[in-house]
């Protein structure tokens, strides 16, 4: 019998992770004592822009780009926005069709809402019942006025991997700008611009260890884009606003600690998913269901259905004790299903049992261990 621990564990860092020691660290002096502005010629400002520089190295290095070609914002959200309403206004006298997926972030799809009530036209692919996008429908979705392809990398519900050097080598035989909302799969899976093809790629801070309000967004030297603010002129005009420095040194930190201990990390993910898979099965057999393909998934990331059970109320039953979270929404006693697990096909049932358990680099054996038992336990009372 595991020991009940003070503290619920917390199985959710798709939704976010803490900031990482080694970050917090980093940041602090910036806290502190270097307030300068980096847009100033004196030496507080001028140390402050190196600072900022520095990151800006640390995040390429993390992605295989430029540093140049990093640009900072306040969160994956606004990454998205600018690349996709920068590209679609910059490139819009060519064409005005935008292609992206069934199962992308809010992020992404309002964005493309939005444009759509613009005079953009937006072409939303489906999926399999793996939550995978097929190449081959990318390539036939293609017209003559398409300026941009957004599909995310990996998904944020169920960890599906999508086929992105696939999708970007159709992108590039087409001459069609190619963005990756790679919030979730920075840190966690091999991300390198090259290998995958992309023009654009989206950062999160806070899904990999640094702080929430900081952002990055790659756009490959060359790429045409409008800016969505107008300033002071900071980050090559691409971002106005004076720069977040404090946050900016995190974002760096972060980045350079993901590449120092990418294998490490990456294994020991795996194996707390693992071991939470083997231990939920061992007791509960068949009752488990499993959405998406494990071999094709994120490292950290389970999206399981429990037979004969509401996720939400296993999620706030076992809410003292473990964190984890839903596939569905539940307003006024309605369920609604995820847009994501709708586009996977999934019956209403499983849908409505889903939920997403996502461990972390810090997770240990023990916590998966006295998950399992709570899980278990909450499934013997509700079912
Ligand atoms: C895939 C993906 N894109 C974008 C976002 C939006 O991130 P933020 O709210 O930090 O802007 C998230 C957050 O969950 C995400 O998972």
């Amino acid at each position: 019998m595991v020991q009940n621990m003070k503290k619920p564990i917390y199985l959710d860092y798709n939704a976010t992770t803490p900031v990482d020691p080694e970050v917090a660290k980093e940041m602090i002096p910036y806290i502190e004592s270097f307030y300068g502005n980096p847009s100033s010629s004196y030496s507080i400002g001028q140390s402050n822009k190196e600072a900022v520089e520095k990151a800006r190295a640390q995040v390429a290095g993390l992605i295989n780009c430029q540093a140049e070609e990093i640009y900072f914002t306040s969160c994956a959200t606004e990454s998205n926005n600018l690349a996709i309403k920068g590209i679609a206004w910059a490139n819009s006298s060519k064409g005005r069709h935008i292609i992206t997926s069934a199962i992308e972030h809010p992020a992404v799809t309002e964005v493309c809402k939005h444009l759509s009530s613009q005079g953009f036209w937006i072409t939303y692919l489906p999926v399999d019942q793996y939550g995978r996008v097929d190449p081959e429908q990318v390539k036939n979705a293609i017209r003559p006025d398409t300026i941009l392809i957004t599909i995310m990398h990996a998904n944020n519900e169920v960890g599906t991997i999508q086929p992105i050097e696939e999708i970007g080598a159709i992108a590039k035989e087409n001459k069609i700008i190619f963005h990756t909302d790679a919030a979730q799969s920075v840190g966690k899976i091999e991300v390198d611009v090259e290998k995958l093809g992309v023009d654009l790629l989206t950062i999160a801070g806070h899904k990999l260890y640094a702080p929430k309000g900081i952002g990055a967004l790659y756009i490959r030297k060359g790429t045409q884009i409008e800016n969505l603010m107008h300033g002071g002129g900071q980050e090559k005009n691409i971002r106005p606003g004076t720069e977040n420095v404090i946050h900016t040194v995190g974002l760096g930190k972060a980045c350079e600690v993901a590449l120092r201990d990418f294998k490490q990390n990456q294994r020991e993910m795996l194996a707390s998913r693992d071991r939470l898979l083997d231990g939920l099965v061992s007791h509960l057999g068949n009752k488990v269901h499993v959405n998406g393909k494990l071999e094709n998934c994120l490292p950290n990331t389970l999206s399981v259905a429990f037979e004969n059970v509401s996720a939400h109320a296993l999620a706030s039953f076992i809410s003292s004790e473990v964190l984890i979270s839903t596939g569905s929404a539940c307003h006024s006693g309605e369920t609604t299903i995820s847009s994501v697990l709708q586009a996977m096909n999934l019956d209403f049932r499983t849908a409505a049992a889903t939920v997403r358990i996502s461990t972390g680099k810090h997770t240990t054996k023990e916590e998966i261990d006295f998950a399992v038992e709570v899980l278990v336990n909450a499934l013997k009372k509700l079912t």
